[in-house]
């Protein structure tokens, strides 16, 4: 207790947080391979990297955060981690649901849930967000055979299906998000991704259409709450505009005026 809390120890500005911060949790077979150990040690490993991120989201005060846990392309890995992964994403639930239930997180999955993931996987998957659907502090999502294609076909599969019923008259834009995997999922504020690896892989690709994107080194065992909010002063020195525009000429003879000084003025 005491000392600086996280937003002070980062000189973190209280009002411009990011809301909803999505991750690509990348790295973890890399982390473990280099010190000589089998890849799921890595995985293993990277379940505290992912509970300290989940405290730092919770002392940042952000509202949202996605994670990606198994995507719809993971199916191909070798079928011994494909196994190691839901059997770890299941033991996982069963020994911090409480915990996360008791922080006051509400956990929501994004994802297919049909064949081929285990029913006794699905079941946890839908006990945990029933046991903590009424909190409203921070809400996890877990990306968990995901694919934003995927999610997209889906909705417009809906959007269709709901046309020829008559039910809707136009396809516009809040027709489609209205029909995502979790219609309240806010836009992507700022996607972070592990590893020193620069893709999105098939991520939030509809969230993420204005997200700020922070590529970082570490590998993602050795992420945690103090890299999360690096993250964010990293964004918080950006400058947002989606989309538009602002004439910000150089001052005659010289010095540029940079993102900060701009909002200032
Ligand atoms: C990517 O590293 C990581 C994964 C495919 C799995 C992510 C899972 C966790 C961090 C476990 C904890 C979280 C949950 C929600 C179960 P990689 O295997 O692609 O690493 P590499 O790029 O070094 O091969």
């Amino acid at each position: 207790m005491g000392g600086p809390g996280l937003r002070e120890r980062h000189g973190l500005d209280p009002s411009r947080m990011p809301a909803h911060v999505a991750l690509i949790m990348d790295g973890n077979g890399r982390w473990a391979n280099r010190q000589g150990l089998p890849r799921n040690t890595g995985h293993e490993a990277g379940e505290a990297a992912l509970f300290d991120t989940v405290e730092g989201a919770l002392e940042l005060g952000l509202t949202d955060l996605t994670v990606y846990a198994f995507s719809t392309e993971n199916w191909r890995r070798p079928p011994s981690e494909v196994r190691f992964l839901l059997q770890f994403n299941e033991s996982l639930l069963l020994r911090r649901a409480g915990e996360l239930d008791e922080r006051q997180v509400r956990v929501r999955f994004i994802g297919g849930r049909g064949r081929p993931v285990p029913k006794r996987l699905v079941r946890l998957i839908e006990d945990t967000e029933a046991r903590t659907a009424r909190h409203r502090r921070l809400t996890l999502r877990i990306a968990f055979n995901y694919g934003a294609r995927a999610e997209l076909a889906d909705a417009a599969q809906r959007a269709a299906d709901d046309v020829a019923a008559g039910r809707l008259v136009r396809v516009d834009e809040a027709a489609l998000a209205a029909r995502l995997a979790d219609p309240e999922m806010p836009d992507v504020d700022l996607l972070v991704r592990t590893s020193g690896e620069q893709r999105i892989s098939n991520y939030l690709l509809w969230q993420a259409a204005y997200a700020e994107l922070v590529f970082v080194e570490t590998l993602w065992p050795d992420f945690d709450r103090d890299e999360l909010a690096r993250a964010v002063a990293t964004y918080q020195a950006r400058d947002r505009r989606f989309g538009a525009a602002m004439d910000t000429p150089a001052a005659p003879g010289g010095s540029e005026t940079g993102p900060a000084d701009r909002s200032g003025k």
